[in-house]
């Protein structure tokens, strides 16, 4: 009985809440209650199909990443001739060999309340790919590029007081990627009611044209439907107190816009990325009918001939990762602790900025950016009109390119770490007059829609867009690689700067060193790995070491975007013809998210803050005594000592004779015997400043874990990763163990996955077990909705056992 009561005391309040403020916005997460099917069904997406039979998921969803690995899946014949290659050759892993391709079926039901003064959106952050919705029966619409955001208003189709249903149908084609798109509804889907007299969807544009130090004029442009509108916006700052606030009737078409000073701005950088906030309330007359909260920055950004790159007026180089949009080993279904951690890492990496290779980044990416302080380079296509891929973005070009583009900034652009557009990477329509002409054509429709960033495409085909013109008409001439032409690029470019937009496509695996140690292209071996001596890089590529020099000596560089922060499934170079590679090598950190060497070289750079004092390889070389096995120290300091079992090998200055004696320390003639190998840094007063040491193991004794983070939220899909190691009886790391483990998760949270970063395995990432690869692997725990505790227990045959708990709050 009580209940009841209290059941129509909501009733009524909710009535009244509607007929006296109409301005109620209500966004439901469409996450969980999904139904999927993979394959096509016949008439899946009629209102009253029967999908009870059908797996139950939650959205975000990649229907792929759990396997099976197989070879067959997008095998292709292919030359690919952006790695130079002439002849056809059998790619197996070029996708991830996840089971991607094909046609996916989703469904949903939902009850709804829309009024008839109310209006309701459909959003999909992204959906991979072709989509066609569906509402009761009826198709609404579809979007064919799986990275961009679309949305429909569904307010026709909806069905008064009932249920309703939803469905979508995706399909991927073979032949459409050159790395893991995934697939399914891997973004967020989200329905809006709001009323009819409203701010459009996406409707609102803020910019800080003018900034000094005493005061900020921050404009805002809102979109609007319905007549009879004022527009009043308060700013409030970081602690949510009112800084600033606005009011406008001045309509010019379906906008009004308003100018609203802020005293003593705060402004946005990656080191203090300070956030406000604008509430913005629409009355019609004087009742309020809608509101919408947006987090802006306050910043200024110039890109000047003279400076390069300026952010509040300070000369700011771009030490920039590109990253692919998989998550590892949970693929690519959207999840902002996944996406935290990354940049966690490149935060301490000392990294400022990173490029969305090679689309539309999600929104949760560009939250966190804005959030924790990155610069970023949102790219929108792989390809233009001519194919790089049969399927590729080809075939939607000249129908869908400007839609695109427009939904990318519409969607995005109030996000102050964009700093940047790209209109391509790579695109095959460098070469040719179309190409030109596309390339203006798209660089337009950036400027229309979003003055205030400038529009880059990176380029490789460095000779041609010389000779065409391509170059000389980007707002930002960004240079994929091809360092040699760096020099003539900036000479015969009128823009007075060069930006590399991609660079180095180093390859290594973290944890294995080959011999003998030295620089080489397209370097093979037997166990399907890379050297983490970090010389190996592609024909089209270089080492880091070539880059830096750039980076350092001319003033007219931007900045780099090294390819790629993380290792990502897929592009398996420089095995791309040798089963089972699945997995790219280019990685500053392995799949799992673990450092590799060349993470420290970066960081001894980048990282200005914090010292850096790396050794490599490890020492466990049983069967090389008395071999040459060199040693490498990455470092912030600029001069260190070697000693092996005690006895110096000497002392090593960064020194200009060659690149790589400028960014490395290098003892070449090390003789290998079993012990320990210390490295002691001196600083500028030749002091000793930091030592650091590697021993030669013993056997796998005990196996240790280490969770990021020992407390996580009860929201369903917070994650901790629990990196485990082995260390030998004396508790030194076992760099080579690679024992099978089994995890076990109890109490209030799942077991989500693993992954070891061996870019051959073809053990799945949802199963509990998994080898170790050079002694290390991560495994990920997820919170469930509840709070409690939980308790990961990883095993071993023959190894001692380790358990960690994890709060769940
Ligand atoms: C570039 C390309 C990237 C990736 C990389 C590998 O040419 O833009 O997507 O393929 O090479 O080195």
């Amino acid at each position: 009985m009580r209940q009841k009561v209290i059941l129509t005391l909501l009733l009524v309040f909710s009535i009244f809440s509607h007929s006296s403020y109409s301005q109620d916005r209500t966004v439901i997460n469409f996450t969980d209650g999904w139904k999927f099917q993979k394959g096509d069904v016949e008439n899946a997406y009629e209102a009253n199909f029967n999908d009870t039979k059908w797996q139950s998921v939650s959205v975000p969803h990649d229907w792929a990443i759990y396997g099976p690995f197989d070879k067959e899946v997008d095998k292709q014949t292919v030359a690919i001739t952006q790695n130079n290659e002439k002849v056809a050759s059998e790619k197996t892993g070029r996708t991830g060999a996840l089971p991607f391709i094909g046609v996916g079926w989703y469904r949903k039901t939902f009850s709804v309340d829309v009024n008839n003064n109310q209006k309701a959106i459909l959003t999909f952050d992204g959906a991979m790919s072709n989509s066609k919705v569906y509402v009761n029966g009826e198709l609404v619409g579809g979007w064919p590029f799986g990275y961009n955001y679309f949305y429909f208003d569904i307010t026709d189709y909806l069905k008064k007081g009932e249920t309703n249903t939803l469905a979508v149908r995706l399909e991927n084609f073979p032949f459409s990627s050159r790395w893991y798109p995934g697939a399914g509804l891997y973004r967020k889907v989200q329905l809006i009611v709001k009323d009819e007299t409203s701010f459009q969807h996406w409707g609102h544009f803020i910019t800080t044209p003018y900034i000094t130090g005493g005061l900020a004029k921050v404009n805002i442009k809102s979109k609007v439907n319905g007549e009879n509108i004022t527009v009043e916006t308060i700013i409030k700052d970081a602690e949510g107190n009112q800084v600033a606030s606005g009011k406008t009737d001045a309509r010019f078409g379906d906008e009004l816009e308003q100018n609203i000073p802020v005293k003593k701005p705060h402004l946005w950088s990656p080191e203090n990325p300070y956030l406000y906030t604008a509430e913005m309330n629409l009355y019609e007359g004087d009742q309020l009918k809608d509101t919408e909260t947006i987090r802006f920055g306050i910043r200024k950004i110039e890109y000047s001939r003279e400076k390069g790159f300026l952010l509040n007026d300070v000369p700011t180089k771009f030490k920039g990762v590109c990253l692919h949009h998989d998550l590892g080993p949970i693929g690519t279904a959207i999840n902002k602790a996944a996406l935290r951690r990354q940049l966690i890492i490149l935060k301490d990496l000392g990294c400022n900025a990173i490029r969305s290779s090679h689309n539309m980044p999600s929104i949760e990416q560009l939250e966190l950016c804005d959030e924790m302080g990155f610069l970023f380079l949102a790219e929108s296509f792989d390809e233009w009109k001519k194919p790089k891929v049969k399927n590729g973005y080809n075939l939607y070009f000249d129908e869908w390119a400007e839609k695109d583009v427009v939904n990318l900034i519409h969607a995005t652009r109030n996000h102050p770490c964009i700093v940047m557009w790209s209109s391509g990477n790579e695109v095959p329509d460098q070469w040719g007059s179309d190409g030109v002409k596309r390339a203006k054509w798209l660089q337009d429709i950036f400027h229309r829609e979003d003055p205030t960033r400038p529009v880059t495409v990176g380029m490789d085909q460095v000779k041609a867009v010389m000779e065409s013109g391509f170059g000389a008409i980007m707002d930002i001439p960004g240079l994929n690689y091809r360092v040699h032409l760096y020099d003539e690029a900036y000479k015969r470019f009128p823009q007075g700067f060069i930006l590399g937009s991609e660079t180095a496509s180093t390859v290594s695996s973290r944890g294995v060193y080959k011999f003998p140690v030295e620089k080489a292209s397209d370097k093979q071996y037997d166990d399907y790995q890379s050297s983490s001596y970090d010389l190996e890089y592609c024909n089209w590529s270089n080492i880091p070491e070539d880059d830096f020099v750039l980076q350092d000596d001319k003033d007219w560089v931007l900045g780099e975007f090294v390819w790629t922060g993380f290792d990502y499934l897929g592009e398996p170079t420089p095995y791309d013809n040798y089963w089972p590679s699945r997995s790219s090598y280019f990685g500053i950190c392995d799949l799992a998210g673990l450092p590799k060497d060349r993470y420290y070289l970066y960081r001894s750079r980048w990282n200005t803050k914090e010292t850096t004092l790396h050794i490599l390889p490890h020492w466990n070389w049983e069967g090389r005594e008395g071999k040459t096995t060199p040693v490498f120290v990455y470092t912030s300091y600029d001069s260190a000592e070697l000693f092996v079992n005690g006895k110096s090998q000497g002392v090593r200055t960064k020194n200009d004779s060659t690149k790589l004696d400028r960014y490395r320390l290098m003892w070449m003639d090390v003789k290998y015997e079993p012990g320990t190998i210390k490295v002691v840094a001196f600083d500028k007063n030749g002091n000793v400043a930091e030592t650091q040491e590697v021993k030669t193991a013993g056997k796998p004794y005990q196996l240790i874990l280490n969770a990021d983070s020992e407390v996580i939220n009860a929201n369903g899909e917070d994650l901790s990763y629990v990196t485990v190691s082995v260390i030998d009886k004396d508790g030194n790391p076992c760099p080579l163990a690679q024992n099978q483990l089994k995890f076990k998760v109890s109490g209030d949270a799942t077991y989500r996955a693993a992954c070891n970063g061996d870019a051959t395995s073809l053990e799945m990432f949802h199963q509990p077990t998994m080898k170790l690869f050079n002694g290390k692997l991560v495994v990920l725990v997820q919170s469930g909705n509840k709070a409690g505790n939980a308790k990961l227990t990883v095993s071993g045959k023959g190894l001692k056992s380790a358990s960690t708990q994890i709060e769940i709050k």
